[in-house]
């Protein structure tokens, strides 16, 4: 892998979801002026760094992962101008953006896919996935039939409308399966770099790669999408070395080996994240049991030889809020959590402030279940809490009804509030090399249930003991060491003497070690 850009080391990114965040026009819908407008905002909040849902053309029948234009930033949300404009404000306060990259899938919209369904041969023939004869489907995928002249079934990445693009099959077994050195699988990768290109000569500081693990097909180790990655980051390394890569893989050992610098830890797969946020007993609510979550990060922390950064999200624009499942206090001890692993925190936008899931919206744009997740910023108590000026009836996704609504106003002249106990966090990370994303852990406690979790923070000589315990009853913890300062501390806190650590219910604290 190449060189980490220095950034990394020390970044907290917060999400955007660039459609519910801030309308600064009046029609009811996030654009890219609002993000420029709120930067102030991120920064004050401890964040370094940005993650953009895609903003770019597209029908947004899957809220805009169904690019129909890569290179076009969608009308409703502004132009390139506001986008590049973004970008050195960013810049100017000492952040960095990245921009979501949609490698796998277009829209069925966009201008490749119109033309790879013609049946007479052209520059886009073999651009996406499509099998040699409409009687046959491409096996394991969904797929687009009779819906042109062309004699073929085309795969798809994901809903029906978002057809696959082609880097080839890692084992073709059927003739219609293109090799990856195939030339239709090679020029699909080009674009890519072509995409890239654009944006990252334009001032972008790299990218959240959307599904980046199901570029090759027929490929169960990952090894032909490694390898694909891996040629992607050699033109990187040439063109842009600074260009900040995470994948949304959530196989670590697989998407570091191919380049990318972080991985995000995923909602679903193997990770057991889910047990610590989302599911019926969550650890962070009290009764859950965090062991199975930490044996498996070990083992992606140990297979990918500490070379890259595992990435946990606070949620994300697909799953659960983190408030539909932590309560009360005990959400801010899920943030003392991520705000003290390793790598680099993502923190979703309304996260900070404990913005709830919004039960009963109809989909709006593809988000099906996921829309709850996607209402409006709330930021103050003004009209639609200060997210637009449009009549609450025009408004993209409802706001949260709930008249005792978080928001950013009520939160910052609260001083026990969330978002501060989280801009508090942000700080000690900051100011303590160990808690960065380079610093390395050693667990002390799984979190089996019932018991806290703990676990120690290393930079060259600098140790730092982190316990996090949400249960009900407090809990003693032998260590071989003695303590030092208390550097942050939450609840009651910990009871600290020679070798024994008693930490109170729903407390965390942070301790050098001496
Ligand atoms: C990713 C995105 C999700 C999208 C899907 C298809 O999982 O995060 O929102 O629907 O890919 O692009």
């Amino acid at each position: 892998m190449s060189e980490r850009p220095k950034w990394l080391d020390n970044a907290v990114f917060y999400e955007v979801y660039p459609q519910s965040f801030k309308d600064t026009d009046g029609d009811g819908i996030g654009n890219i002026n609002g993000i420029t407008e709120k930067l102030p905002y991120i920064k004050g909040l401890g964040c370094t760094a940005v993650w953009i849902n895609p903003c770019f053309e597209s029908p947004f029948g899957d809220a805009g992962y169904d690019v129909s234009d890569y290179c076009k930033v969608a009308p409703r949300y502004g132009t390139n101008d506001d986008l590049i404009n973004l970008f050195n404000e960013a810049h100017k306060l000492g952040m960095h953006i990245i921009l979501d990259l949609v490698p796998g899938h277009t829209s069925w919209e966009h201008p490749w896919f119109k033309e790879s369904m013609k049946a007479k041969r052209n520059e886009f023939t073999d651009r996406y996935v499509w099998t040699d004869s409409i009687w046959e489907e491409p096996v394991g995928y969904g797929s687009l039939r009779g819906i042109s002249d062309r004699d073929g079934s085309c795969a798809v990445n994901f809903f029906t409308h978002q057809p696959a693009l082609n880097y080839g099959f890692y084992r073709p077994t059927r003739p219609w399966q293109q090799p990856t050195d195939s030339p239709g699988a090679i020029a699909t990768r080009e674009a890519l770099k072509d995409i890239m290109r654009f944006w990252l000569s334009k001032g972008c500081d790299g990218f959240r790669v959307d599904m980046a693990g199901s570029l090759v097909k027929n490929d169960e180790d990952g090894k032909g999408t490694i390898a694909l990655w891996q040629n992607i980051r050699a033109f990187l390394d040439e063109e842009f070395p600074e260009a900040a890569m995470v994948s949304e893989w959530g196989e670590p050992y697989q998407s570091l080996a191919g380049g990318f610098h972080m991985d995000f830890l995923l909602h679903f797969g193997s990770s057991h994240y889910n047990d610590l946020f989302r599911c019926e007993k969550p650890f962070f609510n009290g009764s859950g049991d965090a062991s199975a979550f930490v044996e498996k990060y070990i083992d992606s922390y140990e297979r990918s030889g500490g070379k890259g950064l595992i990435c946990i999200p606070s949620g994300n624009h697909d799953m659960d809020r983190l408030a539909r499942h932590i309560h009360g206090d005990n959400k801010k001890l899920a943030f003392a959590f991520l705000l003290s692993m390793p790598g680099a925190p993502y923190i979703y936008y309304g996260d900070e402030i404990g913005m709830n899931y919004v039960e009963g919206l109809t989909s709006v744009e593809g988000g099906y279940g996921r829309t709850g997740s996607r209402s409006p910023m709330q930021w103050d108590s003004s009209a639609n809490a200060g997210f637009s000026t449009a009549a609450a009836d025009k408004l993209y996704i409802p706001i949260d009804p709930d008249s005792d609504r978080p928001t950013v106003q009520k939160q910052l002249a609260d001083e026990n509030s969330l978002l501060n106990e989280i801009n508090k966090l942000i700080l000690v990370r900051q100011a303590n090399r160990p808690l960065q994303s380079l610093g390395k852990i050693e667990f002390v406690c799984k979190g089996e249930a019932g018991k806290p979790l703990a676990y120690i923070r290393s930079f060259e000589s600098e140790r730092i003991f982190i316990v996090i315990n949400p249960g009900v009853n407090s809990a003693e913890i032998e260590v071989n060491f003695s303590f030092g300062e208390v550097i942050y501390s939450f609840g009651k806190g910990a009871a600290l003497c020679e070798n024994k650590c008693t930490v109170s219910a729903g407390s965390a604290v942070f301790v050098k070690i001496k």
